[in-house]
Parts: structure tokens; sequence; C-alpha cells
């Protein structure tokens, strides 16, 4: 069974919230998958191993968030390249970070990440049925790539 991991940083947990709903649509489609907060992985050896990546951060002050940007340097020693990958974050009104951490999987790690882009939604959004829906429908898009 292909593994997924989705890493994740929340504050006040729509982003969590949005990992979650994503995981579940990857688990519909019978992957693998685990959620953990980028606290819980703390060297490229927690990183490394599985099957395809999905990273996601809310936007502070137009940013990544600063736990964001050191994972992203954990990730980078983890030698993804090639490895199938996704995006995603919350924000109020302009949302950088889930763009900005795409950009990031696909120039500078150079994996394969999904031509749907980044999943970016406002915090209403996520607290809605219509985004639970969005990310479960990203979740599962990932999976049968995968598959
Ligand atoms: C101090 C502060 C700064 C913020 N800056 C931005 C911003 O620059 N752009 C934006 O789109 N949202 C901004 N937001 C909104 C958050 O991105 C939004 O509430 C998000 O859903 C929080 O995600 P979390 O619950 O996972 O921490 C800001 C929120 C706070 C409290």
């Amino acid at each position: 069974m292909k593994k997924v991991l989705i890493a994740y940083s929340s504050r006040t947990e729509k982003t969590k919230t949005m990992a979650n709903y994503i995981a579940e649509g990857i688990r519909f489609s019978g992957c693998d998958v685990e959620v953990k907060p980028i606290s819980a992985l703390e060297t490229a050896e927690d990183i490394a191993g599985y099957d395809c990546y999905v990273f996601g951060c809310p936007t502070y002050h137009k940013d990544m968030t600063g736990g964001m940007k050191n994972f992203l340097f954990k990730a980078e020693q983890a030698r993804l390249v090639g490895k199938f990958g996704g995006a995603f974050g919350s924000h109020t009104h302009s949302g950088e970070s889930a763009p900005m951490i795409y950009d990031t999987m696909l120039h500078v790690f150079k994996m394969d990440m999904t031509e749907l882009g980044p999943l970016n939604l406002t915090e209403s959004m996520v607290l809605s049925n219509e985004g639970l829906k969005s990310c479960q429908q990203y979740g599962k898009a990932l999976a049968e790539k995968l598959a």
C-alpha cells in the first residue's frame, strides 16, 4: 500500500482541519496516510520513506510560518526528488503560504507536484461543507494519481 505523509503547521487549527480532511480523501481511496504536525518531524529520517508528501501551513503576515520554513530545510535533506506531492494552506485575504510551499517542492526539491496546484482555502471556506469537500477531493485526486 502506498504511504502518504501530510505535514502541517497551524496556530488556530484551520490548517490542521484541512490536513485531516485531505487525509480522509486519501484514506477513502485506499492509501495509507499519516498526519503529523511539523513539530513531530525532527529529522530528515523522520520525513523520508513515504511515496507522497503533502505539506501545509497558514499565511501570517503575507508569509509562511517560521516553523514551516525550518521544516522545509529539513525536508530538503530527505531527498524528495521525483516524489509525488501536494501543498495546502488557509488564509483570510492574501494566501501566500500554499503557493510558496508548492513552488519550493516543485522547483527546489524537484518533486512531481500535482497538476491541481496548491489547495488554498479561506478560513471561512475551511469551516464550510464546501471546504470539507474540496479537501477530501484534493486528497482523493492525489491518492488516485499515486495508485
Ligand atoms: C496576526 C495575523 C496575521 C495574518 N496575516 C495574514 C495575511 O497576511 N494574509 C492572509 O491571507 N491571512 C492572514 N491571516 C489569517 C490567517 O491566515 C487565517 O486565520 C488562517 O486560517 C489561520 O490558520 P491556522 O488556524 O491554521 O493557524 C493572519 C492572521 C493573524 C492573526
